[in-house]
């Protein structure tokens, strides 16, 4: 049966399945994105993906590449109309030892507030073409929309951290959620008061089963995680895990996709969910549809997600707008 509530249809109505524009009429460059509300206003930041893509020699699996263009910010009081803020995290050139340079990997930058530093905190995947660096890069911002200070990356207590989210609970207290192990094992580790530097608590989760994309949500005191299986910019099926403490035990669920094409997260791989905040309840999942050979012309899959009795369900486009 099709759950529909008020909350559903506002969800419903802020789908996206392709491209989106900022309101210059310019295409939305934010791939890889998190969002932050913050006063009344969504900031999205992605990734930037310009320039021509490139394969990367002698490796293993089908490692396309394209400049890392740094991290964008857009804003928006509606969801629907975009206003570009510029590069919150810009890139540098011609440093290849520099974690910013533009030969690196900057991935799946997430910002969060933090209410006693009054700073805004941004967490970024850094790594070298071969992704054989894996660290966890952080930046500092005294404004939602940047431009953010660079502060360094690391290992998280020498730990591997790849695809990469944050989540901040109602406590004040914040996670980072990556890939690790070489994308074997998730793991969850508290930040530090200044959500600035890991700390030695953390957890090992999934294990041994090779999920990374991670998205988390809390929803009526439950923690909520969808990931992608790993197949380089291949779709995958997804899949979701609970925990009533995210420091506790997570149970790994099935596929939160629906109906036609679920089994490739309809073309796609997790990103965020967004809960929304004005209604409570609704939740957008948003998804990138990576175009391998082509990175920047990667497209944009956002829909609305439900939870019923602890029960993830993502409906494509078709089924669920009514
Ligand atoms: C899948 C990850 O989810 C992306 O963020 C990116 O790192 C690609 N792999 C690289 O192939």
């Amino acid at each position: 049966m099709f759950f529909k509530t008020d909350a559903l249809a506002q969800a419903s109505n802020l789908q996206v399945d392709g491209k989106l524009y900022d309101t210059d009429k310019n295409l939305i460059n934010a791939h890889g994105a998190g969002m932050l509300f913050h006063k009344g206003i969504y900031y999205l930041f992605g990734e930037i993906k310009k320039g021509t893509t490139w394969e990367v020699p002698n490796q293993n699996w089908e490692d396309y590449r394209v400049p890392a263009g740094g991290v964008s910010c857009y804003s928006s009081t509606d969801l629907k109309h975009w206003k570009y803020q510029g590069i919150a995290l810009s890139p540098v050139t011609g440093d290849q030892a520099n974690d910013l340079d533009t030969g690196r990997v900057i991935e799946r930058p997430k910002v969060i507030y933090n209410s006693k530093t009054k700073k805004f905190v941004m967490w970024v995947h850094i790594d070298k073409n071969d992704y054989g660096y894996a660290h966890a890069g952080v930046a500092i911002s005294d404004k939602p929309a940047g431009p953010y200070s660079y502060l360094g990356s690391s290992r998280p207590n020498g730990q591997m951290a790849r695809d990469m989210t944050l989540f901040k609970d109602d406590d004040g207290k914040a996670y980072l959620i990556y890939a690790s192990e070489n994308n074997m094992t998730m793991q969850i580790c508290l930040l530090s008061d200044d959500y600035l530097s890991p700390t030695t608590k953390y957890i090992r989760i999934l294990e041994n089963q090779h999920r990374e994309a991670p998205a988390l949500f809390k929803w009526q005191k439950k923690y909520y995680l969808i990931t992608s299986l790993c197949s380089g910019w291949d779709a995958n099926p997804a899949k979701y895990a609970t925990a009533n403490n995210i420091m506790g035990k997570w149970e790994q669920k099935g596929n939160p996709c629906i109906g036609k094409d679920s089994a490739t997260t309809f073309n796609s791989q997790s990103t965020y969910v967004l809960p929304l905040y004005k209604n409570k309840g609704a939740f957008i999942f948003m998804a990138d549809r990576w175009n391998k050979t082509n990175l920047e012309k990667s497209d944009y899959l956002w829909l609305p997600l439900t939870v019923t009795n602890g029960k993830i369900e993502i409906k494509s486009a078709e089924t669920s707008v009514r």
